[in-house]
């Protein structure tokens, strides 16, 4: 067994380092949006829409769209130094990078390899999920595993997507949803104790993957003209199929956290639901009976950023005072796979 040596105001105290299992600690977070903004009236400029039809439907406002020559991996650094910086700590410190995208920069190296590069830190392990939107989620309860296994310390998790870059630009049908973007986290890990992730559920149905997919580019259908031709590198989307499941799957995973954690429903001070629709975000709270005043929305300012909606979302509520020692703070989202899950934190 090891030894932990801390330093405090009364001295260095040696103990025995617990073997775990660990708390997955949320130390720090960052978000990272580019500076461009969309409006609906843009988008009215595009595609036969209008302000009104966007707001009723969805309640976007505007959203974000990444500057020519940037890619996924710059979004995601300027995210992981203000995670970084939040926590005290330096790119040196990690031990993990994990992120959750579906617009990586490149099919491979992953973007976890280019941005573990570009944020200089050493040669610790990288890996990209994809699992459509809920790639933050699949990506923290990644992170928590590992932790509380005692494998590593300091994990970095990203959520980040720069979704313009698929978007079909003549499709009102799913133009006016999408929007670019990047939220980060640093999960420690630490003895065992209150605080930390409680309890996380991931789950996919397969059978569904044709309701929201991105049909050409891999060995599938790979990259010709034909393909380019048929528009087939676009994302495509069955909307009111994926509505339903969206509302069922997100009160799904809420009730599942719920019980595996052993908390009251009434006891979660804020939920950070993913942010696709507005009205898919109401019938949630609708079906479980939970005050929408606690129900974190920031549609109207970034659309869907796929991935990295509950982070950003995470990082805003933080930022913004509303999350306080102590609360009990929880994370749903559903996507592409199509997947759904939720992770259930203890500040
Ligand atoms: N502007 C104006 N009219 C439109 C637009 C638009 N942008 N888009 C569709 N319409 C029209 C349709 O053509 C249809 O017209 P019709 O009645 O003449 O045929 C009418 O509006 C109603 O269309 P619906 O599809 O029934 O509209 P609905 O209220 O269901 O809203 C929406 C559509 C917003 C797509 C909704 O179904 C939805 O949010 N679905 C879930 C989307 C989602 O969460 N996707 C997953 C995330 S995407 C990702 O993973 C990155």
């Amino acid at each position: 067994m090891s030894i932990v040596r801390e330093t405090n105001e009364t001295g260095v105290t040696e103990r025995p380092e617990p073997t775990g299992p660990w708390s997955a600690v949320i130390a720090g977070t960052g978000h990272a949006v580019p500076d461009k903004v969309m409006t609906n009236a843009d988008l009215e400029k595009l595609v036969d829409t209008s302000d009104e039809w966007i707001t009723e439907r969805t309640g976007m406002k505007e959203r974000r769209i990444t500057a020519d020559g940037e890619a996924a991996s710059d979004l995601a650094l300027r995210a992981a130094h203000r995670a970084l910086d939040d926590a005290g700590l330096t790119p040196a410190d990690l031990d993990l990078i994990i992120v959750g995208t579906v617009t990586g920069d490149m099919l491979f190296p992953s973007t976890a390899c280019v941005l573990q590069a570009k944020l200089g830190a050493r040669n610790i392990a990288a890996m990209d999920v994809s699992a459509g939107c809920s790639g933050f989620i699949y990506a923290l309860s990644t992170a928590r595993h590992f932790i509380a296994a005692g494998t590593y310390r300091n994990v970095l998790v990203v959520g980040v997507e720069v979704l313009s870059r698929i978007t079909d630009w003549t499709d009102r049908g799913t133009c006016v949803l999408l929007g670019d973007g990047a939220g980060a986290a640093i999960v420690r890990r630490a003895p065992p104790g209150p605080q930390g992730i409680l309890a996380d559920f991931l789950a996919a149905d397969g059978t569904r993957g044709p309701d929201l997919y991105m049909p050409a580019g891999g060995s599938a259908i790979p990259a010709t003209a034909q393909s380019v031709q048929q528009r087939l590198h676009y994302l495509k989307m069955n909307g009111n199929a994926i509505f339903k499941v969206a509302v069922r799957s997100m009160a799904e995973a809420f009730n599942r956290l719920v019980r595996s954690a052993r908390v009251k429903a009434e006891d979660i001070n804020l939920l950070i639901p993913h942010q696709a629709n507005l009205r898919i975000i109401q019938a949630v709270a609708r079906t479980l009976h939970f005050p929408e005043k606690k129900v974190f929305i920031n549609i109207e300012k970034y659309a869907n950023t796929s991935s990295a909606t509950t982070i950003i979302a995470l990082d805003e509520a933080r930022r913004k005072g509303l999350v306080h020692v102590g609360d009990l703070v929880m994370l749903v989202a559903f996507g592409a796979g199509l997947t759904w899950g939720g992770v259930l934190i203890r500040w």
